[in-house]
């Protein structure tokens, strides 16, 4: 099961949700790795990593031809690992740019890595450029973090107009598996509103039942470089990403 975290729109929630989502999986007892495919390298940072100090990235991993395995780091977490990503990523878009397999990149660097890990979960950028393009293309599965903000949808059509693209064009099919809702409030009158529009464009079976509430915790576990279920196991919060873990991996046996 390859998952990929995405969402061209900024802050919503995709770097929360792969670090949370992938350490409450651990937690479950898989073997799950983390790939971030974002120049800002937040998941590696929220994991605990200095990510000045790397020799190597996901970015030589897709450049370099740089085996996967010898960028891979173990979290403090068992049964965690994540393949790191720091600002040198930005320059991956312009060099692959006369690379005709581009698309296929993080694919193919994946592939010997698959048997290892019960669980893949990418973490995109903010954007759908060739990085989300090759996380897309890698994967089996998308959820998508909304914030039930004004706009929440707006430029969702275009990421499905991506999928559609890569069915279409590079013949890989990608599974919609469900929507987050992210920092929901209940008692914020809109974000009920926007949460039922997000359920009728979606379908009820495509957004999860397991909403993540707003919650002070949570970037401050990313502050100190952990996951939510390293930092405060017990806190209401890292509940949350246990029931969304469990609803993920029940989707994911559907
Ligand atoms: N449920 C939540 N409660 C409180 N803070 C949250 C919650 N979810 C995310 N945040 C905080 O909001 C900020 C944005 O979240 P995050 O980095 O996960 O979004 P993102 O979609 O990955 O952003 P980007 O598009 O820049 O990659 C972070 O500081 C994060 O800690
Ligand atoms: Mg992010």
């Amino acid at each position: 099961m390859i998952i990929a975290v995405t969402n061209q729109k900024g802050g919503v929630g995709k770097t929360t949700t792969t670090i949370n989502l992938s350490a409450s999986l651990a937690v479950l007892g898989y073997r799950v790795l983390v790939i971030d495919l974002d120049p800002q390298g937040n998941s590696s940072d929220g994991l605990g990593i200095n990510t000045n100090k790397l020799d190597n990235t996901i970015y030589d991993a897709l450049v370099n031809d740089t085996p996967l395995s010898d960028i891979i780091i173990p979290n403090q977490l068992k049964n965690l690992f994540i393949a790191p990503a720091n600002i040198s990523l930005s320059g991956a878009e312009t060099e692959l740019a006369s690379d005709i397999s581009r698309p296929f990149k993080l694919r193919k660097s994946i592939r010997p890595e698959i048997s290892k890990y019960d669980y893949i979960i990418i973490d995109c950028p903010p954007s759908l450029g060739i990085l989300t393009v090759n996380a897309i293309v890698a994967s089996t599965d998308l959820v998508v973090p909304i914030e039930p903000s004004s706009y929440a949808l707006k430029g969702m059509s275009m990421l499905m107009s991506t999928i559609l693209k890569v069915k279409d064009d590079l013949e890989h099919y990608v599974r919609f598996m469900g929507v987050v809702i992210n920092m929901y409030d209940e008692t914020i009158a809109l974000h009920a509103s926007i949460t039922q529009a997000i359920i009728e464009y979606f379908t009820a079976r495509k957004v999860f039942n397991s909403r993540i509430c707003r919650n002070p915790k949570i970037p401050e576990a990313e502050i100190h470089g952990q996951s939510i279920q390293q930092y405060a196991p017990d806190n209401p919060a890292a509940r949350m990403f246990m029931a969304l873990a469990k609803e993920v991996d029940k989707k994911a046996n559907d």
